[in-house]
């Protein structure tokens, strides 16, 4: 059971197509339970996969500033793979909300735990981009991932995510608050190497610029399964504890066994 949490300093670096990416190859390709939380309403990626599907009416910040909703309610099952669900959000905020209990909220986010914890199921959460007391929550509550790419801007605004989060961390005892960086957007792997000394954060994984992401993203679609981008997501869901698959066909296996007929 994990529940990981993927955030950012900037917007634009690719977080909710790596989230969908994850989510998608843990219920596609390991045959895991797998959920999405898309708690950027902004982010359209969700929307992949959930082609033609009608988006539950309450979703995940409403789960967490209620305490009328069970986690069933605004779960929707994916258009694109088996054991695939979606939880989706129309609101950013969690501790600024106009419902907003802080009690409510933590025993929330103990049942969603619990209810995890039971069902087996991994999480990915989208977290919206920007800085503010809830990514202080996501942070301290989740396993929580900083993405960023190699570029000045973004490296600055992931800089300071980090910074501050890591400061408000340590008044709570943590010193350590993520378990890692995914920098994507690469176009080599001393890119990634560089950019993670410089946040000093455990280095996950390099993901290269592709431009079929682009296209299949244009399409509204997640890049294919071949592409070089799903290919090296398959490194950060090893992380997570997910075996690479074997080879689909093991020719020689195969030719073996028919001679030996
Ligand atoms: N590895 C990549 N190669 C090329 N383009 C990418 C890559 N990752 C993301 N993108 C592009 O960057 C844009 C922003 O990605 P998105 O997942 O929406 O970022 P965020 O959620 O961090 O705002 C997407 O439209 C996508 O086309
Ligand atoms: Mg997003």
């Amino acid at each position: 059971m994990r529940i990981v949490v993927l955030e950012s300093g900037k917007g634009g670096v690719g977080k909710s197509l790596l989230s969908a990416t994850i989510a998608y190859l843990i219920s596609r390709i390991y045959e895991k339970r797998s959920i999405l939380v898309g708690a950027d309403p902004s982010s359209k990626t969700i929307e992949f996969l959930l082609e033609g599907k009608e988006i539950p009416e309450y979703g995940w910040i409403e789960y967490l500033t209620t305490d009328y909703l069970h986690f069933e309610e605004i779960i929707t099952e994916s258009t694109v793979s088996d054991n695939l669900f979606v939880a989706y959000s129309t609101r950013e905020r969690i501790l600024h909300g106009e419902f907003e209990d802080p009690n409510v909220v933590a025993e929330k986010i103990s049942k969603f735990k619990d209810y995890i914890a039971k069902t087996g199921d991994f999480v990915v959460i989208d977290a919206p981009a920007g800085l503010s007391v809830d990514h202080l929550l996501y942070t301290l509550m989740f396993d929580a991932y900083v993405v960023t790419t190699p570029l000045r801007p973004d490296i600055e605004g992931a800089k300071n995510f980090v910074y501050t989060i890591e400061k408000e961390a340590r008044s709570f005892g943590i010193s350590k608050p993520f378990k890692g960086l995914i920098v994507n957007k690469v176009v080599n792997e001393r890119e990634a190497y560089s950019t993670a000394e410089e946040l000093n954060l455990p280095l996950i994984a390099g993901i290269p610029y592709d431009k079929e992401v682009e296209k299949a993203v244009e399409r509204r679609r997640l890049p294919s399964d071949k592409s070089k981008f799903v290919q090296s997501v398959y490194k950060v869901v090893e992380h997570f504890g997910f075996k690479a698959p074997k080879a689909q066909v093991n020719i020689v296996d195969a030719l073996l066994k028919i001679f030996r007929r």
